[in-house]
């Protein structure tokens, strides 16, 4: 799937900047979300997300593998002053770790663009700090109508097998939430695709 080229009109499809906003909510809902935290959003696209979250968070740490999506994101984040976003170009599972550690770790529709999930929970849980949070929002189980375009990837989560492999690297799971349903036509129907909200805990260690 090539978001270089998404990049320039990823913003005008109102159903992502209502899926951004309803992400937010729930994260409001579901953890603390305070001045105090320094976050990273991975996989950030354009920000939609972390616009709506900037206000009551510290300094936020945007990170994208698509050069398109992080220049779009640099003009919005100059045309608002938000002097507390910092896009960087990063792709976990090939660059070397950020030497920065966070309080928070959130995430919108990237997951399941990647294939090694284990992988990427388990370096989220590197750059946590003990007790940080982490909050993932993605497609429930899909039948691979979701995606037109060619996609290597999920066909959405499994909750549990979900929450199996996020505890197994070392988080607490804290809960789902059915956050927002994408709704798509799909062969003249509509189609709603739902999306969850896993929040999660990075386990103190002990002794
Ligand atoms: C479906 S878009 C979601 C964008 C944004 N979170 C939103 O909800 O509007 C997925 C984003 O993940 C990024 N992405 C995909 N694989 C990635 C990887 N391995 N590392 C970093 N970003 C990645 C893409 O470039 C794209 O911006």
């Amino acid at each position: 799937m090539n978001f270089d080229e998404k990049a320039r009109d990823w913003d005008s499809n109102p159903a992502r900047r209502e899926r951004a906003r309803a992400v937010a909510e729930a994260m409001r809902r579901q953890i603390p979300v305070r001045p105090t935290m320094t976050a990273l959003e991975y996989g950030c696209g354009t920000g939609l997300l972390s616009f709506e979250l900037r206000n009551e968070l510290g300094k936020i740490v945007l990170a994208d593998s698509s050069t398109g999506m992080l220049e779009v994101l640099r003009e919005k984040i100059a045309a608002a002053q938000a002097n507390n976003l910092f896009p960087i170009k990063l792709d976990l599972l090939v660059d070397p770790l950020p030497v920065q550690r966070f309080d928070l770790i959130y995430s919108l529709m990237t997951l399941h663009h990647i294939c090694d999930t284990k992988r990427i929970l388990s370096l989220f849980h590197q750059l946590l700090l003990p007790g940080g949070y982490l909050c993932i929002a993605d497609l429930d189980e899909e039948d691979g109508s979701f995606h037109t375009d060619p996609f290597e990837g999920h066909l959405g989560f499994n909750r549990q097998e979900l929450a199996e492999l996020t505890t197994m690297v070392g988080f607490e799971v804290l809960g789902f939430e059915t956050v927002y349903q994408m709704v798509k036509i799909v062969d003249e129907q509509s189609r709603a695709y739902p999306i969850f909200l896993m929040t999660a805990r990075k386990r103190e260690i002990f002794g």
